[in-house]
């Protein structure tokens, strides 16, 4: 019997559900929220305090069941009662012009076919069944005829709508990729990692082993997303006349559908559309292998029928692909800047991610073991936007008899002196410190980078040859300051009026050295940017610093004990002073006043991440005037962040502050409390 403090329960909660899904459709499918986290939580605790009273009231769409409900024993059958096809592919561009020939041909009277073209998500098919606007199952593509019940798993999904907006027809079942963020994919590594749990290869493979695990509860907690792309059986709707139309119409019903979806013209539309999406590629937060054109009208695609398992009218064109198989050669161990002794993979050139790729790093000593890689190999490398290609894995199954096992030298194979590896660390170092000409290449490179002391034009090559040349003309940074043109313009490669116009860069350099600058210059093992800002701060001039005990290093701001350690050590090695004397002879460091570690600085405590472009300065400027208020510079938007500093086109970050409500200033404001700190 209910009571009437019940009936207003039930109302409530009814409501609730009802604000909960119009939040859930402005943010995931207009990305258009109008509440912020903070209120949708609110609704959301209120939904669950309400549940949590009266049970009964609880029913498996409800929002609060996103979190995961009990694991199921095995994954059910699904048979699927209109196969799920897959897509013939097109490699260059004569395969779309050819398809879209076909197309024609087999058309007839058609002379210019009007194309559907959305990009080609790289996760897994899934295939939704909506009864009466609600979700009742989800099922995996399997063999295209049978999959499997993934219901319990993709009801966690928050862009999954569980019930439908407005007056959707009695039956619906719509096909669409479930993939995972690419950020949240990395966040999720690097937690297993932490965990010393496994880690996925990429988030195709973690989204698909995370949809098929039988408890819930572990794909509820997962960075999944969902585009919805085709139709499947329907009952009840008599569908548009265009495939475009159609998915308008899952737009309307709550479906997320990909904000890229563009009608195109002719194989000529097609291939633009395909170099518009490409150019995007790298910025997405999200993996696509291509994209697909669909032949946009129904009745053509009815006319167009199919062949074995895949449609006359779609085909998927798609990008180089950013993993291909290839065979370790051999494996090379190259020298950085602080010693450190990376594995490099020499391979059998291969085409993979638009270049061709002949080396991969493999880390360290640590990776090369856990994956085991051995020289012979066949490996998966991957390269994905700009990063270093690296090896995936070993496909074991092609090990051949006489694969070697990597070993890690006992001597420096630049300069001879001994490889130590610290207990504990995965790191083994070169010990020859600047007596190795790698370690001093990476020095003079690191200290001429653009957020060192940036010596524009002090490249790679020109850096080989001045600490190559006998005599030497270059042993430390200090040596830089005495070079002449004659000396540079006698290099390879180097003409006169370069050689000129490399002296006054490095000339320049002596001026705009700002304390935190040089201290980042100097490549102290462990000191970033936002280290050798904090010491610098901190100590206000060179001297000081060099004169603290480990105890007072340890004392700034966000330095532990290792990294003081490191410091510490750094300035007590001779050669280390001898430099800096030399140094200091040339470079006249700005003055720098203590701030942010006596609290004095008017923005001691406060938390910057800077995104986008401002117009009134550099990002590094920007960096520096916020140090020297005695503020902190941030890589990434947390909680904590006080200010996200949005220039043009500003990008993820700008939407993280959104989303966590950090306060976003844009340029205007940003030189305001600039000039008033
Ligand atoms: S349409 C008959 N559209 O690609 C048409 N598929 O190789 C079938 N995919 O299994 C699919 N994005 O997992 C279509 N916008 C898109 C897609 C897409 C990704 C995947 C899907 C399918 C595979 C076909």
């Amino acid at each position: 019997m209910a009571t009437s403090a019940a009936k207003s329960a039930a109302a409530r909660v009814r409501e609730l559900r009802k604000q909960i899904e119009h939040h859930n459709y402005r943010y995931h499918v207009l990305d258009d929220p109008e509440v912020s986290d903070a209120e949708y939580d609110r609704l959301l605790r209120e939904l669950k305090a309400l549940e949590e009273q009266y049970p009964d009231l609880v029913t498996v769409d409800s929002p609060t069941q996103r979190v995961g409900a009990t694991p199921v024993s095995e994954l059910q059958e699904v048979v699927h009662t209109r196969p799920m096809l897959s897509l013939d592919n097109a490699f260059a561009d004569e395969d779309v012009v050819a398809f879209d020939r076909r197309v024609r041909e087999r058309l007839e009277d058609v002379e210019q076919i009007e194309y559907s073209a959305e990009p080609k998500l790289d996760g897994l098919a899934i295939s939704f069944r909506y009864e009466s606007g609600r979700l009742v199952q989800a099922a995996t593509r399997g063999d295209g005829l049978r999959g499997e019940d993934v219901t319990h798993n993709v009801r966690t999904i928050k862009a999954v709508p569980t019930v439908l907006r407005g007056s959707p027809p009695k039956l619906l079942e719509v096909r669409g990729e479930v993939f995972m963020l690419i950020a949240g994919f990395k966040a999720m590594n690097q937690r297993a990692l932490e965990r010393g749990e496994r880690t996925f290869v990429n988030p195709r493979n973690a989204a698909a082993g995370s949809i098929r695990q039988l408890d819930p509860r572990l794909a509820a907690d997962r960075p999944f997303d969902v585009f919805f792309y085709g139709v499947g059986e329907t009952d009840g709707w008599k569908l548009p006349a265009r495939h475009s139309e159609a998915l308008q119409q899952l737009r309307e019903w709550g479906l997320k559908v990909s904000p890229l979806l563009k009608i195109v013209q002719g194989a000529e539309g097609c291939l633009q559309y395909y170099r518009e999406i490409g150019a995007k590629r790298a910025s997405l937060p999200y993996e696509i292998d291509g994209v697909v054109y669909k032949v946009n009208r129904f009745v053509q695609q009815r006319d167009l029928g199919f062949v074995a398992r895949a449609p006359r009218w779609a085909i998927a064109h798609k990008f180089p692909a950013h993993e291909e198989n290839t065979v370790v050669k051999g494996v090379e161990f190259q020298v950085g800047r602080t010693g450190a002794l990376t594995p490099v993979a020499r391979l059998e050139p291969v085409f993979v991610g638009g270049v061709t790729v002949s080396n991969a790093t493999l880390h360290n000593m640590d990776e090369v073991r856990r994956k085991d890689v051995r020289i012979g190999d066949t490996v998966v490398i991957r390269r994905a936007g700009d990063v270093i290609p690296e090896v995936v894995k070993v496909i074991v199954e092609r090990r051949p008899k006489d694969a070697q096992e990597v070993e890690l030298p006992s001597k420096c194979p630049v300069c001879g002196s001994a490889v130590e590896r610290e207990e504990g660390e995965a790191v083994a170092r070169c010990t020859g410190g600047l007596v190795c000409a790698a370690q001093r290449k990476e020095a003079i490179r690191h200290f001429a980078g653009r957020r060192a002391l940036d010596i524009d034009g002090l490249g790679t090559k020109i850096i080989d040859q001045l600490v190559e040349s006998d005599p030497p003309l270059v042993r430390s940074p200090a040596d830089l300051y005495v070079l002449t043109a004659e000396q540079l313009a006698a290099l390879d490669r180097m003409g006169e009026k370069s050689a000129e116009n490399l002296v006054e860069a490095i000339e320049a350099s002596k001026k705009h050295a700002t304390l935190p600058r040089f201290l980042y210059a100097l490549g102290i093992r462990d000191v970033g940017e936002a280290t050798a800002a904090a010491l610098g701060n901190h100590f206000g001039s060179l001297k000081e610093l060099q004169g603290a005990t480990e105890e007072q290093i340890q004392e700034v701001p966000d330095v532990g004990p290792v990294v003081a350690a490191h410091v510490y050590k750094f300035f007590q090695e001779k050669h280390n002073r001898d430099v800096i004397a030399a140094l200091t002879r040339h470079v006249q460091l700005q003055s720098q006043a203590r701030k942010a570690a006596t609290g004095e600085g008017p923005l001691a405590g406060k938390t910057f991440v800077l995104t986008g472009s401002l117009d009134s300065m550099s990002r590094d400027e920007a960096g520096d005037r916020i140090a020297a208020l005695g503020g902190k510079v941030a890589g990434s938007v947390s909680k904590k962040t006080s200010y996200v500093v949005a220039g043009a086109e500003a990008g993820s970050k700008l939407a993280k502050a959104q989303e966590l409500g950090v306060e976003v200033l844009d340029e205007k404001k940003f030189l305001k409390l600039l000039e008033s700190g």
